[in-house]
């Protein structure tokens, strides 16, 4: 196979002939659809809870005034509201009252959420019942907090919810990144996928040096100079881009913070600002949102849209392997495998309630 100067993959990868087949109508329904004959959670060791940390809910523009949306993250159906006041809440979407799920039909009534079932309407900032419009008092159970809160903010034109199993409050803030606020940058350009995997690793990718060729099909191995932090991990990776104009020398600088807050910068020929929006829905389900921005003032119109092409285009070949991927708790590592043990120590201090134990050596299993 030669090398396609669009393209800065040079070798044929085993997962280009699960993709190469389908039409790009066929890849964007491929992206979303549900898998078949998927195997359990437990089956595929993914039964590892959630890590706890700011994740994305949606976008900001996607929750108007006064409206109510279902949405399903961390195993649980959630109902997200923006009160009159603008500012966004969420609770646990099915009530307390006879259970009906306050996502679908559910009202906004001032800042309250009220269920659509018998109209007791929610204060989510306290989690209770506030008012039940046909009764002259509320029982006393639901008086006081009686569902989770999520603090929630708005940064990046995105809704965040602080996840934690155990309710402890917000250990480090969601950074707010210039460019997404910035005029002479455009709008998110968009592309999504349910991954039906673990966010972990998922995450374990970044680190997993040796697939990028024979998944990605580089050249070589990436020059990756890694970082890590308290509650951050950042990357700088120099690599060729593909582009129309030919390979180009890049430098890809990536940044996460906890497990659900990441982006990634492009720049070379062409500046490229990806905001990755990877949020667990179950134990096995990870709904993945790229939004990509660039200057506007952008001369480089198809080496921009080739450059975003190219990172959904690795999405696709992971995903291959990431919708059956099983976790392994003690993987066989060799000689050019990159530092994934490490990775996993520095990931299990986003497990909580574990005695600050690494999650991953909770549950070996042969
Ligand atoms: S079920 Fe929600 S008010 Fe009755
Ligand atoms: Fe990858």
């Amino acid at each position: 196979m030669t090398a396609d100067v669009k393209d800065a993959r040079t070798a044929p990868v085993a997962v280009w002939s699960v993709l190469e087949k389908m039409s790009p109508e066929e890849r964007q329904a491929w992206r979303l659809a549900p898998l078949e004959n998927k195997l359990s959670v437990v089956e595929r060791n993914l039964d590892l809870g959630f890590a706890f940390g700011w994740y994305p809910m949606l976008l900001s523009k996607e929750l108007e005034v006064g409206v109510v949306k279902p949405l399903r993250y961390f195993g649980q159906e959630l109902a997200i509201w923006r009160g009159e006041d603008g500012k966004a809440r969420m609770l646990g979407a099915i009530c307390k009252h006879l259970g009906a799920h306050m996502g679908h039909g559910g009202k906004v009534h001032g800042n309250y959420l009220e269920c659509p079932f018998h109209a007791w309407r929610y204060d989510g900032e306290a989690g209770l019942v506030k008012d039940i419009p046909y009764s002259p008092s509320i029982p006393s159970r639901v008086q006081k907090k009686c569902k989770k809160t999520w603090p929630i903010v708005e940064a990046n034109q995105i809704v965040w919810a602080w996840y934690h199993p155990e309710g402890v409050e917000p250990l480090y803030p969601v950074e707010h990144i210039p460019e997404c606020s910035d005029p002479n940058w455009t709008a998110y350009q968009e592309t999504s996928w349910n991954i039906w995997g673990s966010l972990q690793n998922i995450g374990e990718n970044g680190v997993d040096f040796a697939h990028f060729q024979y998944i990605h099909g580089t050249a070589n191995l990436p020059d990756a100079k890694l970082k890590w932090g308290e509650w951050d991990r950042s990357a700088i990776v120099r690599a060729k881009m593909g582009t129309p104009r030919g390979m180009v020398d890049g430098t890809i600088s990536s940044k996460s913070i906890g497990p659900g807050q990441s982006w990634v910068r492009f720049e070379g020929i062409c500046e490229t600002l990806l905001i990755a929006c990877l949020t667990p829905v179950d134990e096995d389900h990870v709904h993945v949102r790229y939004f990509f921005l660039q200057p506007k003032d952008s001369k480089t119109g198809r080496v921009a849209q080739a450059i975003i092409a190219d990172v959904v285009k690795q999405m696709d070949q992971d995903k291959v392997v990431w919708d059956r991927q099983h976790y392994v708790y003690t993987p066989i590592i060799c000689e050019g495998d990159g530092p994934i043990a490490k990775f996993r120590m520095f990931y299990s201090k986003y497990y909580a309630g574990h005695d600050g134990k690494p999650r991953h050596l909770l549950k070996e299993k042969a």
